[in-house]
């Protein structure tokens, strides 16, 4: 029997949805890592800009750009950027971040699905990083497809930091194997698409046990109880930290 992929998709979506403001509440923790990856993504763009030839007159539409990780730092590199991102904290973070940095970010404040291709442009590359969170996948390919020359998709392997970070708080969430049903919704469109999987070092600070137990849905005593097994900061901030692995999934139109 054969799988629908895109139909396996949108079912998992529709399990693991996440409320609109889950975005703006995550946005300060999502800005303080953009600028602790720093060094990491700056490695992560001499790869892939690099392998798909592109210098610094070329053009890139980040979709789901949150807080600039990847948006601000390619502004550097590149001669245009247009970033898609439907949460307003993160918008309101990524202009921040593209002003400290002195560089320019065009921001669309929508969500993939309601974005047209006369509103972002033609680019060279469409790059979405843990952000393909439609039920549609299809139509949100098909789209990036259709606004660049060069796709790549940034998904989780195996457990997705998040899901670890509960497991060790002793709470189960459900995930799912985001990337292979990723690529096997390419093969069966006859896409063949390259792979690269990094491993990197996550690490997840909060000011505060409170802060912490807030950001994620759980009772103070569970972060406290678990607290021997985690970091604490000596000014009674919590760290967590954690490997994980990541696949780049990437085409271009011949
Ligand atoms: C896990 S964060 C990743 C942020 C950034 N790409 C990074 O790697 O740091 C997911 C982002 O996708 C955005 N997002 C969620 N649904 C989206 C949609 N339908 N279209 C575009 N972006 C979306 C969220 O607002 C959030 O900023």
């Amino acid at each position: 029997m054969d799988i629908d992929w895109a139909e396996e998709w949108a079912a998992w979506r529709r399990e693991v949805w996440t409320p609109p403001d889950f975005w703006d509440r995550a946005t300060p923790r999502f800005y303080r890592s953009a600028k602790r990856r720093r060094v990491e993504v700056e490695r992560f763009l001499d790869w892939l800009l690099g392998e798909l030839g592109l210098g610094g007159g070329s053009s890139v539409l980040e979709v789901g750009a949150g807080a600039g990780a990847y948006a601000v730092p390619l502004a550097k590199r590149v001669s245009r950027v247009v970033a898609v991102e439907p949460s307003r904290e993160m918008a309101r973070y990524l202009r921040k971040y593209a002003e400290e940095e002195g560089v320019k970010v065009d921001v669309v404040e929508k969500r993939w699905e309601e974005v047209s291709l006369e509103e972002v442009g033609r680019h060279d590359l469409a790059l979405a990083a843990h952000s393909i969170l439609v039920e549609n996948l299809r139509g949100a390919v098909e789209k990036l497809e259709e606004a660049a020359r060069c796709v790549c998709v940034v998904l989780h392997v195996g457990v997705p930091g998040w899901a670890q970070l509960y497991r060790s708080l002793g709470v189960e969430r459900p995930h799912r194997p985001w990337f292979t049903a990723f690529y096997n919704f390419l093969l069966q469109r006859g896409v063949y698409a390259n792979v690269k999987i990094f491993e990197r070092d996550v690490v997840r600070e909060y000011p505060s046990v409170e802060e912490a137990a807030e950001d994620l849905g759980v009772e103070v005593e569970r972060v406290v109880e678990t607290l021997p097994r985690l970091g604490r900061r000596g000014d009674g901030g919590v760290v967590f930290k954690y490997k994980v692995k990541e696949a780049a999934v990437w085409w271009c139109r011949r």
